[in-house]
């Protein structure tokens, strides 16, 4: 039985994968290293460490942990301030219809982002009032592919991974729900979500009634 939704935020509720990329790409180009959209790829879902990591061996970079720190904090300064343009009319289309429609219906609905910034995101787009549970990436220190941060969500909604749906856009976020035993929406191409429970291209077609009719015996 479906009792629960966990959505990822950054590319299932809006699309911030453009902000990321202009500000890893700022801080590689100060640093000299290469950075170009099909590596920002590859940091779709994963945390901000995990990501200077995939950055650096990319350029076989080896730094000490200190300057690491240092430059992934540089970057998120540069990404913090790009959220300062974000308003609510940048949710993806059809993802603020969804929320409303599973509040309307009475669904417990969490965040389940990598996101250390999510709250400032959420409140940007005027989104907080559609959570009940908001995890984050200061949430659990395992990030995903680990299911640690939907394992958080669910547990604070007091349901079980089973009665919940994941709605993820990575697909290190679809290997995260399927390891904690989640039903799981992917949003994007085959390529990268083909592997959730049901795939949909873009979060404008995942309507309640689309979900609803695919998982028909869940509801
Ligand atoms: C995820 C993004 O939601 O959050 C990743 O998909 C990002 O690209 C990660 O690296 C961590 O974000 P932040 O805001 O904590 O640097
Ligand atoms: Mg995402």
């Amino acid at each position: 039985m479906i009792k629960g939704f966990i959505f990822d935020l950054d590319g299932v509720i809006t699309d911030t994968a453009e902000l990321h990329y202009a500000a890893w790409k700022k801080l590689s180009d100060e640093q000299g290293w290469h950075f170009d959209r099909e590596l920002n790829e590859k940091l779709r879902g994963i945390s901000r460490m995990d990501s200077i990591k995939v950055i650096m061996d990319h350029n076989g970079v080896s730094l000490d942990d200190a300057t690491i720190v240092e430059l992934a904090t540089m970057k998120n300064d540069i990404y913090v301030d790009s959220l300062d343009d974000m308003t609510p009319e940048d949710y993806l289309p059809g993802a603020r219809e969804l929320l409303t429609h599973l509040r309307s219906e009475g669904f417990s609905v969490a965040l389940g982002s990598a996101s250390k910034n999510a709250n400032k995101v959420l409140k940007q787009l005027n989104a907080v009032h559609f959570f009940d549970v908001i995890g984050d990436g200061n949430s659990v220190s395992k990030s995903k592919p680990a299911p640690d941060i939907f394992l958080f969500a669910s547990d604070k909604l007091g349901l079980r991974p089973d009665n919940c749906i994941v709605f993820e856009d990575a697909e290190k976020g679809i290997d995260a729900a399927k390891a904690g035993n989640f039903h799981s929406v992917g949003i994007g191409p085959e390529e990268r979500v083909g592997h959730a429970d049901i795939r949909f291209d873009t979060m404008k077609q995942a309507t309640l009634f689309e979900v609803k009719s695919h998982f028909k015996d869940l509801f």
